[in-house]
């Protein structure tokens, strides 16, 4: 743990995404790197928080300094979040999948000459970040960061997510084919809150962190 402004605030960080199994051997996934959250969980220690970061399967290295709790499906996510509240802040930049296999086969699925494709049945998962909000005091954090990523009335959607979900602020981010923000190294996002919409230019991803993490620092009153 380094010194810094935020020496003594506990954080947990959510990040990558998260893959809910067919069979054995077959899931559902997204294109989530985690570059994102690990970059705002390595800003968070950096700035001194003590920092536990909760990562869905992923391919890039930990950060250095912190608790890595590494996790597959959204449902396991959500239990280690909660194992490690108590915290002051919360930041969900995983990409939690929003729905689970109802009709999970405990063996592999087997294909047979003739048979019509297997059917999978979908259900909904539970809402980490939502149900972080939501949570009541003393274990409700102080800030709650939550992201949007969306394809399309970015803003907007973001706007709703942020009514709906319960959390201080919304990072929105476009994750359409053509930003590349989705697995690449830079992100243009808008952090809205309930003063307002603050729109940052397109920056690498560890430079949204470091800003970010000040940005939280401010809102807690240490910097
Ligand atoms: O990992 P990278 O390749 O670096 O890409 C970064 C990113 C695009 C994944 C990241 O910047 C980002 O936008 N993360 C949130 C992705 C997402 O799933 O957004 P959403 O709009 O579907 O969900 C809204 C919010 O609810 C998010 O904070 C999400 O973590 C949370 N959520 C969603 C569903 C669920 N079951 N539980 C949740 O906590």
């Amino acid at each position: 743990l380094c010194d810094g402004p935020l020496k003594g605030v506990k954080a947990v960080v959510t990040s990558g995404p998260t893959h809910e199994a067919i069979d054995p051997v077959r899931f559902i996934a997204n294109r989530s790197s985690g570059k994102q959250g690990h970059a705002i969980a390595a800003a968070l220690a950096a700035l001194g928080a003590e920092v536990t970061l909760v990562s869905g399967p992923v391919t890039i290295p930990d950060p250095p300094g912190l608790r890595v709790i590494r996790v597959e499906s959204a449902l396991q996510m959500l239990g280690a979040v909660r194992g490690a509240l108590p915290a002051d802040v919360v930041v969900c930049a995983a990409a939690v999948a929003d729905w689970s296999v109802a009709n999970r086969a405990t063996e592999k699925r087997k294909k047979k000459v003739g048979d019509p494709p297997p059917t999978i049945e979908l259900t909904p998962n539970p809402d980490i970040l939502m149900t972080v909000s939501k949570a009541e005091a003393p274990v409700r954090p102080r800030l709650v960061v939550g992201f949007a990523a969306e394809t399309e009335r970015l803003l907007e959607h973001a706007a709703d997510k942020l009514a709906r979900k319960g959390c201080d602020w919304i990072v929105a981010n476009d994750v359409s084919e053509a930003t590349g923000t989705f697995g690449g190294d830079s992100n243009t996002v808008h952090i809205i809150d309930g003063a307002g919409t603050e729109s940052w230019p397109a920056m690498g991803k560890d430079e949204v962190a470091r800003n970010l993490a000040e940005r939280i620092a401010k809102a807690l009153g240490k910097m």
